[in-house]
Order: structure tokens, then sequence, then C-alpha cells
């Protein structure tokens, strides 16, 4: 992971100087320089805060790749917060992220406690959103957590494997998915197959840890050259796709974030 991220730092286009897709171009631009929408984030992040000095212990279904610190079932809140839960400036990138493509839909693949699912929701307050977790108790930890700020999130609980085909059916058409949950490359590569049908020319599609292990890595080689990827952007935690038939090039631009 180091060496892959060195070889990032050394490599990554700083600021969108470099970049020659004009749709990239204007979007690292955004990315950048919209710094408008601070005060939407403030109370995730007390939210957050709460959570992290939270005593509550739950019971998690193990799901194999979660997390690579914890070992056993009983968790206490706070440490699947501290260690599963989208991080600040990844959150804001999501927020930025819906509120340029103004999704009608979205759909989030593991939701944890739900602080990736609020930034999703605090780009676009009208945007439905389905978020997925196998684990009864933590999608429980979740519901309370959406109760004071939006009700236009549906969870789905189940495993993966038995409710996202089911999921994709009630859908329909996706505008915009964040893939965060099962970081392993054969699910990765396979939910990102059984999403694509669902998908149409202006789809989003965010993958998260991409450089956290060699299987992501892996993983996210495939996907960025997949027939149906035009575009990709790397930011190094996360890979973000573009499915646009006149980006026929599908270049990969990495960029520092
Ligand atoms: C990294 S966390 C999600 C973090 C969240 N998206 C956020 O931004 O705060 C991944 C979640 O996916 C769930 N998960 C992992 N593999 C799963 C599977 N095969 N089926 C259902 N849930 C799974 C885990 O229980 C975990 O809560």
């Amino acid at each position: 992971m180091i060496l892959r991220y060195l070889k990032y730092f050394f490599t990554a286009k700083r600021r969108g100087y470099g970049v020659h897709s004009p749709f990239a171009y204007n979007l690292a631009i955004k990315i950048f320089k919209d710094k408008k929408n601070i005060e939407k984030y403030i109370e995730i992040e007390k939210l957050r805060e709460k959570l992290l000095k939270s005593k509550q212990e739950i019971e998690v279904s193990d799901f194999g790749a979660g997390s690579k610190k914890m070992l056993d079932n009983k968790r206490k809140v706070r440490e699947v917060v501290k260690y599963s839960a989208t991080p600040k400036k990844y959150g804001r990138l999501l927020s930025i992220l819906v509120d340029k493509f103004q999704p009608k839909t979205i759909l989030e693949i593991g939701t944890s406690a739900g602080i990736g699912t609020l930034y999703l929701a605090s780009g676009n307050k009208n945007t439905k959103i389905f978020t997925m977790e196998g684990c009864p108790e933590t999608a429980k930890v979740a519901r309370n957590n959406f109760a004071n700020f939006h009700n236009n999130i549906e969870i789905i609980v189940g495993e993966f494997d038995k409710t996202l085909t089911k999921t994709l059916n009630k859908i329909e058409k996706l505008d915009f998915v964040f893939i965060d949950g099962n970081h392993r490359k054969e699910p990765t590569i396979k939910y990102f197959e059984t999403i694509l049908p669902f998908c149409h020319n202006n789809t989003v599609l965010i993958f998260d840890d991409i450089s956290w292990t060699s299987q992501m890595h892996e993983a996210w080689a495939e996907i960025k050259q997949h027939e149906k990827t035009k575009l990709s952007i790397n930011i190094f935690k996360m890979g973000i796709v573009f499915l646009k038939e006149e980006f026929y090039n599908n270049e990969e631009i990495i960029l520092f974030y």
C-alpha cells in the first residue's frame, strides 16, 4: 500500500492541472473549489463525534472483509464508526458529486452506521437513497441516525448476494452508486457487473478503498478497463467511473485529493 501511495503521490495531477478532458477538468475544479456547503457537514460531524463517544455495544455479523482490525463479534458502536465510517474529507467529496450530478436515485452498498449515507443525502435533500447493510444491529444504529436527518433513506437489510438483485429490480434505473462493502476482488467485480444493466449513460459509480489491498487494486484495474467504463478518476482511496459513450477512449485520470 505504501508503494502504491508513493506512485500515486508522484504521478497524480494536482488541482486539475494537466487534465485534458474538459469534463474531468471541470469536475476537478468543482471538487477543489466548492467550499460553499461547509455548514451542512457540521451536523453530520457532530453525529460522528457523538457516535465515537458511544458506549453502546452491538453484535455484528461478520462478512469477511469488513475491517482488518476487528476480530470478535461484539463491537462498541464507536469502534464500528472509527473503523468503517467514511472520513469527512471523502464524505464532502460524495456530497459535492451528488450536488453536481443531481441523481434522482442513489444506491449505497454498505451502510454501516450511515455516515456516508448522510453525506450522500447532504448533496441533494430530494434524492431517494437506497442503502444496503448485512448486519441487522448495525442497520438499526444507522436507522436511528437517519431518523434525525432525512426520511428519504431506505435501508435494505441482508447479505448483498441475497438482496442486490431484488433491490436493483425495485429501483430499475440507477443514477448514482456508492460501492462500499465487501472489499474483495471477486465480489466487487460481481457487484459492478450486476449493477451495469441498471445503469445509463449518465450513471456515476464510486468504488471505495480501491487501493486498500492488492485484491481491491486488482478489482479496480479490471473495472477501469471494463468495456463499459468510458472514463475513470482515481483519487487513491476512491475510484469514480463514468459510462458516457461520448468518452470513447476509456482514460483513467489520477487526481491528487
Ligand atoms: C465500510 S462499511 C460502509 C461504510 C459506509 N458506506 C460509510 O460511508 O460510512 C461496509 C459495510 O458493509 C457491510 N457488509 C460487508 N460485506 C457485506 C455483505 N456481503 N453483505 C451485506 N453487508 C455487507 C458491513 O457490515 C459494513 O457495515
